[in-house]
């Protein structure tokens, strides 16, 4: 993957002086120029809006944007891109599924399980809906390291229950979920089985046909693409049941006064101008990731979060919050050192040309169940490098003679 650093352009600055090292890729990835030109050449060469004009302008950006959606389907095994419903991101999907298929449908006592790892894009769109429709949410929680403790998993698995929805990969621990287990859980009592893959489809190879779920929701961002688009993946019986939570141009096929008709899925689900530059990139990313092959990204992570487990252990003090078992996990590692407040330990670092993120990462539920105020967060892709993490480990040392840790 060394050589995969120099599509990266961002790569080649200098922060603080210093040789960038990208560690905070949960929150963001880089993107290649392969994208950056994909998404250039569209408002260079083909802008246009989709799906509704006679010009030629307007069939090249709907082949393309319609391209990029048959690429996704392709690349999570869908069986057809009409599976494919563009969204604004994760959060997005996730507030689609929960408006448009749990408001209807859930009733006072219905119960909705969740994991204490969930970021809030798991969380709050959940306890909006549990609100207006009197539903419940229950939790299973996490073993002493850091994976989904099933053993309660049972007292949950009842009539009541509606909705399972997990996270594919924990943002903060690295967690992988218990997604198979879960899938045959809500099958047991027909529940619907959600996966929030905002972390799992960039760095797992993923199939929907295999993982046996109902729906599936990403972001592009998060797998070399541009912000402002990701992805939900619904089988087909669910997609067409499950309500539009959004109204408005492009979803209908007619709008008299006082009702409509809704377009054929997905573009029921696709409300207003899409963002079509954002397809062309997503699309484009989609193409660099098959490049590499999903395979060939797993083990690279798998090797670089080794490397990386490695030398951070050697740091006295630091103390790694997330599953030590490499199967068990993905390339995002959140840490404490000693007493060092994680902002801290992350301006010291940023100093040093290296960015992590500290805070509570979208999941407070998580970081209250831990009882830790804040981590520090390592995070890894495609263009990492054993060199980056040696740049980590020299500043974290740096961050320990700053505070006077012995
Ligand atoms: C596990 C997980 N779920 C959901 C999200 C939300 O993604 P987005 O902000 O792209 O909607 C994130 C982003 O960090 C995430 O890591």
């Amino acid at each position: 993957m060394q050589q995969v650093r120099a599509d990266f352009p961002i790569l080649d600055r200098l922060v603080n002086g210093k040789r960038l090292a990208y560690l905070d890729s949960s929150a963001t990835t880089q993107k290649p120029s392969q994208v950056i030109d994909a998404i250039s050449d569209y408002y260079r060469v083909y802008n246009s809006n989709v799906h509704r004009g006679a010009h030629t302008l307007a069939a090249e950006a709907t082949i393309a944007y319609e391209d990029a959606r048959t690429k996704i389907a392709q690349f999570i095994g869908a069986g057809s891109s009409n599976e494919v419903v563009f969204t604004k991101g994760t959060t997005n999907g996730m507030n689609l599924i929960s408006y448009g298929w749990g408001l209807n449908r859930l009733r006072e006592g219905d119960r909705i399980l969740l994991t204490v790892m969930e970021h809030h894009a798991n969380v709050v769109p959940w306890q909006i809906i549990a609100k207006h429709t009197g539903a419940e949410l229950v939790y299973l929680e996490l073993d002493e390291d850091y994976r989904v403790d099933l053993s309660n998993l049972d007292r949950f698995v009842d009539d009541r229950l509606k909705i399972i929805s997990v996270s594919g990969m924990s943002n903060v621990t690295g967690t992988i979920g218990p997604v198979p287990q879960l899938v045959e859980a809500a099958r047991s009592v027909g529940a619907l089985m959600i996966v929030d893959a905002a972390q799992s489809v960039p760095h797992l190879p993923t199939n929907v046909a295999e993982i046996g779920a109902d729906l599936l929701v990403f972001s592009a961002h998060k797998m070399l693409g541009p912000t402002g688009i990701g992805a939900m993946w619904g089988r087909p019986e669910i997609l067409e049941e499950m309500d539009p939570a959004e109204g408005g141009g492009e979803m209908i096929t007619d709008v008299r006064l006082y009702e409509s008709r809704w377009a054929p899925v997905p573009h029921k689900f696709e409300a207003g101008t899409p963002p079509i530059a954002q397809a062309v990139g997503f699309g484009a990313a989609i193409d660099y990731l098959d490049k590499l092959g999903m395979e060939a990204v797993r083990r690279h992570e798998v090797a670089i979060t080794r490397y990386a487990l490695d030398r951070l252990s050697e740091v006295p003090d630091l103390r790694v919050v997330g599953p030590t078992d490499l199967s068990a996990r993905g390339g995002t590692i959140s840490f404490e050192l000693g007493d060092i407040h994680p902002h801290d330990v992350a301006t010291i670092l940023d100093q040093e040309g290296v960015a992590v993120r500290a805070g509570h990462h979208c999941a407070k539920p998580l970081m209250r169940y831990l009882e830790v105020p804040a981590t520090a967060r390592a995070s890894f892709y495609v263009y990492t490098t054993e060199e980056d993490i040696d740049q980590l480990v020299t500043g974290l040392y740096r961050a320990r003679d700053l505070f006077g840790l012995a």
